[in-house]
C-alpha cells in the first residue's frame, strides 16, 4: 500500500484541518481500511496520534499508540475532564513547531472500536493528552489555538504528534 500522505498547515488541502468532521456511524469496511492506512501513516511519521482530518477525510475518528497500545476511537466524545496539565506538543500537520498546551489531566472518553463496539477509555497523562489533541483536530481546532504563553512557541527539529511529557527540555514527539 501507498504511505498516505499527512495534510500540513500549508498544503493546498489544509481547508480539512479547520472543517467540523462528520459522524462516521456504521464502521464498514471502508472505514476499517481507513483506519489500517492511519496507523500506518501515523507510525511513518513517528506520531502518537492521527486525525481522519490528517489525511484528508473529515470523518470523526482518530487513532493513538501511546506506551506500545493501539487505541482506535470513532465517533468519539469525551464526557469528562478532569484536572490541569500543561506540556509540550506538536503536531504532525504542523511541522517543525512545539509549544507548551494546557489541557486536562484526565479524560473519560466514549466512541466505537474499529469493530463497532461501544468502548469507553479512561485515560490520563500522556493519553490523555493525545485524545484530546485528536479530538480538537475533529472539530477543526489546532494545538496552537490551546496555548496560552505564546512565548513558548517555538522551531522543533523533529516533528511529532503530541509531545511526551518532559517537563526540562523537551524533545519533540507529535501527531
Ligand atoms: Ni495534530
Amino acid at each position: 500500500m501507498g504511505a498516505v500522505e499527512i495534510v500540513t498547515v500549508d498544503s493546498p488541502k489544509a481547508a480539512v484541518l479547520r472543517r467540523r468532521a462528520k459522524p462516521v456511524g456504521k464502521v464498514t469496511a471502508d472505514v476499517g481500511r481507513l483506519i489500517e492506512e492511519m496507523i500506518e501513516a501515523m507510525r511513518l511519521a513517528n506520531g502518537v496520534g492521527l486525525a481522519a482530518p490528517q489525511v484528508g477525510v473529515s470523518k470523526r475518528l482518530f487513532v493513538a499508540e501511546v506506551e506500545a497500545r493501539v487505541h482506535v476511537v470513532v465517533d468519539p466524545q469525551i464526557v469528562k475532564m478532569e484536572g490541569e496539565a500543561l506540556a509540550t506538543e506538536g503536531c504532525l500537520s504542523i511541522p517543525g513547531w512545539v509549544a507548551d498546551v494546557p489541557r486536562s489531566q484526565r479524560v473519560v472518553l466514549k466512541g466505537k472500536n474499529r469493530r463497532g463496539r461501544g468502548i469507553t477509555l479512561d485515560a490520563e497523562g500522556l493519553l490523555a493528552r493525545v485524545i484530546q489533541h485528536e479530538v480538537d483536530h475533529l472539530n477543526g481546532v489546532l494545538f496552537l489555538d490551546r496555548v496560552v504563553d505564546r512565548s513558548t512557541i517555538r522551531e522543533a527539529a523533529a516533528t511529532t504528534e503530541v509531545e511526551p511529557a518532559e517537563p526540562a527540555e523537551p524533545a519533540p514527539a507529535g501527531g
